[in-house]
């Protein structure tokens, strides 16, 4: 039987066997080469999420197809083709299906939401990608209905992207200087020039409390449209301080931050990336399925693959822990604060 991490417990999981899934009409199945760890996954995995118990944790994975479902069109994929993509597993449970989860030796999942992994990556820098990258799409392209790579702004509009060394905000810039505009961010200063190289047009430390008001000079309070996304409540002020006078659209991953009185009118567009897979989402967040967010999905991923395939994206380099046993490891890792512009990833096929 097939291998999974199972959250058991508040800030405990296990791994244990799991049957083996059956790809359904439109999905594949994929054996997981290497899973990718993202925030949420330690989270869960202390139950901030109590819905989080008895389900398999992990939304990133990188493998190869080792069956096609029915009403898969021809032609759009082949046994053994390598493939990365993101799943969302704790909903299923409330709708009595099989667990599925990235920490696993299987998932299941619909066609059109894998990218073929070129030759030249590996399965454990491609499955550090895809959460970040359409958590980064939902912000620009949803939130913002930013200009994107195939239409890119006709005038270098600014954006500011907070936390731009983060596996989403490293997406946010790449995506958002694809798209011709003109991004300031905000990341630890060692992050710099590597950030600049990416098309940042200055770095800011976040953690200077007068970042927002040196942003807001330096973009000379024109500044409309800022995506965020790794920040804290206590950074929201110095955030609004870069916008214009006229405010604009703060848009973040953050679906709890509060927005706080300000002279300046803000507009607080919180995103959840989970919505991208089109099913309801089960508490804390309870929203119905959006069938316009699953449709995204698909051109997101989309234009992941082919700027990925084009060699456009740059990617964060990638720490390597070893099998299903060493998640708990890498979580700790991510949770204590021990990863700063790099991603983890575990090698579930040696
Ligand atoms: N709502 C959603 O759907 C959704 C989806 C994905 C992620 N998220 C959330 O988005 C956040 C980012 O996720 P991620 O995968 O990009 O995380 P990540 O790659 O693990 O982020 C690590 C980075 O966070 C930066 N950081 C730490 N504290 C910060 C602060 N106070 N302000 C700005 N940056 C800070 C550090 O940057 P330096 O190295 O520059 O210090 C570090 O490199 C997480 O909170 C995650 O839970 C939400």
């Amino acid at each position: 039987m097939p291998q999974a991490v199972f959250i058991t417990g508040e800030a405990t999981i296990e791994v244990k066997e799991v049957a083996k899934l059956s790809p359904g009409p439109g999905q594949v199945l994929v054996r997981v080469h290497a899973a990718g760890l993202n925030p949420a996954d330690w989270k869960m995995a202390h139950m901030l999420w109590q819905v989080a118990l008895d389900t398999i944790p992990g939304s990133d994975f990188a493998g190869t197809i080792e069956e096609i479902g029915s009403a898969v069109p021809d032609g759009v994929h082949s046994i053994g083709k390598r493939v990365a993509g993101g799943v969302y597993g704790y909903q299923r449970k409330f709708d009595n299906l099989p667990p599925l989860g990235a920490f696993s030796e299987y998932v299941v999942v619909d066609a059109d939401l894998v990218w073929a992994i070129p030759d030249n990556m590996t399965y454990e820098v491609a499955t550090t990608q895809t959460l970040a990258a359409l958590t980064a799409a939902q912000i620009l392209w949803q939130s913002l209905n930013a200009p994107t790579p195939e239409a890119p702004a006709k005038e270098p509009t600014p954006l500011l992207v907070w936390s731009a060394a983060s596996g989403v905000g490293h997406w946010l810039l790449q995506f958002a200087h694809l798209s011709g505009l003109k991004v300031y961010a905000t990341a630890s200063q060692k992050h710099s020039e590597r950030l600049k190289a990416l098309g940042a047009v200055d770095v800011f430390d976040y953690r200077d409390p007068e970042a927002g008001k040196k942003i807001f000079a330096a973009t000379k309070g024109s500044l409309t449209q800022i995506a965020v996304a790794e920040t804290t409540q206590d950074d929201v002020v110095n955030i609004i301080n870069a916008f214009g006078d006229n405010g604009g659209i703060f848009a973040a991953c953050a679906p709890f931050l509060q927005m706080p009185n300000s002279t300046k009118p803000v507009e607080f567009v919180p995103s959840i990336v989970m919505t991208l897979y089109g099913e309801p989402l089960a508490p804390p967040f309870n929203i119905p399925a959006l069938p316009e967010h699953r449709a995204a999905a698909a051109v997101f991923i989309k234009r992941i693959e082919k700027l990925v395939s084009e060699g456009k994206i740059s990617t964060l380099p990638v720490r390597v822990f070893n099998g299903l046993e060493s998640v708990w490891q890498g979580m700790e890792e991510l949770r204590t604060g021990k990863v700063s512009g790099e991603r983890i990833a575990f090698k579930i096929v040696a």
